[in-house]
């Protein structure tokens, strides 16, 4: 079946993944409707569904209302418009008519179709772009608005511009999945039945944000971890956003996000465009598990720039020394991570400027010479004799008010005239929107890379925007929620092109910033500032939902952590850390020759089923709430070998744990233990489950390797 089947007879578009299609339809009235979503459809099926009668009498309602595709405001529809323009009359209803399309072949099998509108009367355009891939079943939809008049038609002002609007079948009961959180307490999942109304998670802060992230997820309520149908959507913005998850008494439910939040607007000018960020949507049946492994698949084959690359184990020193760094600590640092088997040593802030507190420094980015009196290459060069990369933590869209930049340049920063200055951990923001402060920190950075043999940077944000001002701005200073994203997206773009081997942590306090936009320009994200390890799990399973383990930065930190003050042992450590991109942020120092010596036999152990951890395929066996043990299981993409990690927080009443079945194993195969050697049938692994032996202490865990026998 072709990915994309058009019938224009009845104006329907089926677009179609291996198990599931969407279906497209233009109606009498030119409005597009999304009139199917979910499993596979033949364009002759799809027409059926044109006979078929609403449900219920709507004699006060716009039938139209929850179920376009193509959202925009107009006529007698009250609901959520994903679409809304105010005309420089005053006119806000939109018209808009089909007034061609086109299907693209691009060169990685997927293909792209687009549906041109044009408003009948007023000088504007919409383009809805889908982009379907035959091997996936999640569709890419963006738009792109577009002001075709002149000079004499004004501007158009865009007052929200969603790059999609999924409109959901009829289910009978809707349950919402999404993750909130907070600084050190993100990604915590949380499963609610979706109330009538609009329901808007949102980021207001300029970035992605701590508190919500930019997907939801939506079931009949009966989906398990294994079983039941998810529609789900995930929006590739790294800025302020919102995603209305809406329900109408009609029982219509619609999901639609896009870059942005209430009130800021963008002006449109004659001739100009405004092209949104890519919201892309699936449906999938196999319950939540089959749902995060569709997208983690995605985010491996399709969003990050070096998708087989397995990330290197490294070492952070923040949790060690904070602020208090020197070359001479960094070495001995560095060598005592080296002799741990650490691939990439990466040193964190207090390096640059008079940065010795988080009040100074920030914005001036060369070495402090009190501590690197050599600059940085002393220390760079002994890591890399060590067979080490060398990884550096940056915050370039800052400015701390104590720093040479800021007292060259106090009008470099987002700020009205007339209003405080709110600083937020001694820092403010760069207006990274004026071209003039984005070519100036291009010229920084990318001096720091030429002059310096940097294989990583961790590139950090730590505080949204406030006072989002721009005086003197050529155009509305409003434009500077979308540039500053912009401008970063083109910053990291810039410096990778030019220096290839150049590879890239997203941090924002923790996970504040962890979206498909930024995952895109990166190669993995911090997770959290919190490494307690209990945390730790909740924090990773709600990661896990979307975000695939390789790009979840995990480190082993020390006991008690310094965070939470709370006692874990060693090895459960380091087997919640090795659910994702294992990293050591302890200070080695002051760990034990005992913890020394078994710490690199972990990190040994870890890297003999990183390829499968990283690269494979997730499933959660044992999710987070069910008892006190989880489990996941990460088995390799030809099935030849699979890894298990158990983490137990404690045990009940001297009970010892069930056996694990285990997932996706052939069964008619044997499976070795590469640990003790034990043989286990791939049928009895597969219905009674992996035997686990955990001690009987609290925090007891395990890892275990399973490969298939040759035969
Ligand atoms: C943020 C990051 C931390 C660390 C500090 C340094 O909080 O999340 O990991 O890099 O900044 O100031």
């Amino acid at each position: 079946m072709p990915s994309i089947a058009h019938d224009p007879e009845h104006r329907l578009w089926v677009l179609s993944g291996p198990g599931s299609s969407y279906v497209l339809h233009l109606d009498d009235g030119h409005r597009l409707r999304g009139l199917h979503w979910g499993p596979v459809l033949t364009l002759e099926q799809a027409a059926s569904l044109l006979e078929r009668p609403e449900p219920g009498r709507r004699s006060f309602e716009d039938p139209a209302d929850g179920t376009l595709d193509l959202d925009t405001a107009g006529a007698m529809r009250y609901a959520h418009a994903g679409v809304q323009v105010r005309f420089p009359d005053g006119v806000r209803d939109l018209e808009p008519r089909l007034i061609g399309h086109e299907q693209t072949e691009h060169p990685d099998g997927s293909t792209e179709l687009v549906l041109r509108f044009a408003d009948h009367h007023y000088p504007l355009t919409l383009d809805a772009h889908y982009r379907v891939h035959p091997t996936t079943d999640v569709i890419e939809r963006h738009l792109v608005l577009r002001h075709t008049g002149t000079d004499a038609d004004g501007p158009v002002t865009v007052v929200r511009a969603d790059s999609a609007t999924w409109v959901l079948p009829r289910l009978g009961e809707y349950r919402l999945s999404q993750v909130r959180g907070q600084w050190s307490a993100e990604t915590q999942l949380n499963r609610t039945p979706l109330p009538y109304g609009e329901l808007v998670l949102t980021s207001r802060r300029g970035t992605t944000g701590h508190q919500a992230n930019p997907w939801a997820m939506v079931d009949d309520g009966r989906t398990g971890e294994d079983h039941g149908a998810v529609w789900s959507c995930a929006l590739a913005w790294s800025g302020s956003w919102r995603l209305t998850a809406q329900r109408l008494p009609t029982e219509r439910v619609t999901l639609s996000a896009g870059f942005g939040h209430d009130p800021v607007t963008w002006e449109l000018q004659p001739g100009g465009e405004l092209t949104t960020p890519v919201c892309a949507g699936a449906y999938t049946e196999g319950g939540f598990g089959a749902a995060s492994r569709l997208w983690h698949r995605h985010v491996l084959d399709r969003i990050l720039p070096h998708p087989d690359e397995l990330r290197p184990v490294l070492y952070n020193s923040w949790e060690a020394t904070e602020f208090d760094i020197d070359v001479t600590g960094q070495i001995e640092l560095a060598e005592r991570a080296a002799a741990l088997g650490v691939e990439l040593f990466v040193m964190d802030d207090g390096w640059f400027g008079s940065r010795t507190h988080d009040a100074a420094g920030l914005g001036d980015w060369t070495p402090n010479p009190a501590r690197f009196p050599d600059g940085l290459g002393p220390l760079i060069d002994r890591v890399h004799d060590l067979g080490m990369q060398f990884g550096l933590w940056v915050e370039p869209e800052m400015v701390n008010p104590d720093s040479d930049l800021y007292r060259a340049h106090p009008d470099w920063v987002l700020h009205h005239p007339h209003r405080h200055r709110t600083e937020h951990r001694n820092q403010l923001v760069l207006n990274l929107a004026r071209p003039d402060v984005a070519a100036w920190l291009h010229g920084q950075l990318d001096d720091l890379l030429t002059k310096n043999a940097i294989d990583f940077l961790k590139w950090d944000m730590n505080r949204p925007f406030t006072e989002a001002g721009w005086p003197g701005a050529e155009a509305d200073p409003d434009r500077l929620w979308i540039d500053h994203v912009r401008h970063l997206y083109a910053l990291l773009d810039r410096l990778r092109a030019d220096h290839p081997g150049l590879r890239i942590e997203s941090c924002s306090s923790g996970g504040g910033r962890l979206d498909l936009g930024i995952l895109a320009r990166t190669d993995q994200v911090w997770t959290s500032d919190n490494t307690d390890a209990l945390d730790r799990i909740e924090i990773q399973h709600g990661f896990s939902q979307l975000y695939p383990a390789r790009v979840m930065g995990a480190w082993v930190t020390d006991s008690p952590n310094s965070y939470t003050g709370r006692s874990a042992p060693l090895d459960f450590r380091f087997h919640t850390a090795m659910t994702g991109v294992l990293g050591i942020g302890g200070d080695l120092n002051r760990w034990t020759e005992a913890e020394l010596a078994r710490a690199a036999e972990l990190v040994a152990a870890y890297k003999g089923v990183r390829h499968l951890v990283q690269l494979g395929e997730q499933y959660r066996l044992r999710p987070l709430g069910d008892g006190e043990l989880s489990a996941v299981q990460y088995v390799a993409r030809d099935g030849r070998e699979c890894a298990v990690i158990a983490l137990r927080r404690s045990r009940h009443f001297g009970h010892r744990e069930r056996s694990l079945p285990l997932r996706a194993l052939d069964p008619a195969a044997r499976y070795r233990d590469t640990a003790t050697g034990t043989l286990h049938h791939g049928a009895v692994l597969l219905s009674q489950g992996l035997p686990l032996d955990l001690p009987a202490d609290d925090c007891a865990s395990a890892l275990v390797h399973l490969v298939r026998e040759q035969t």
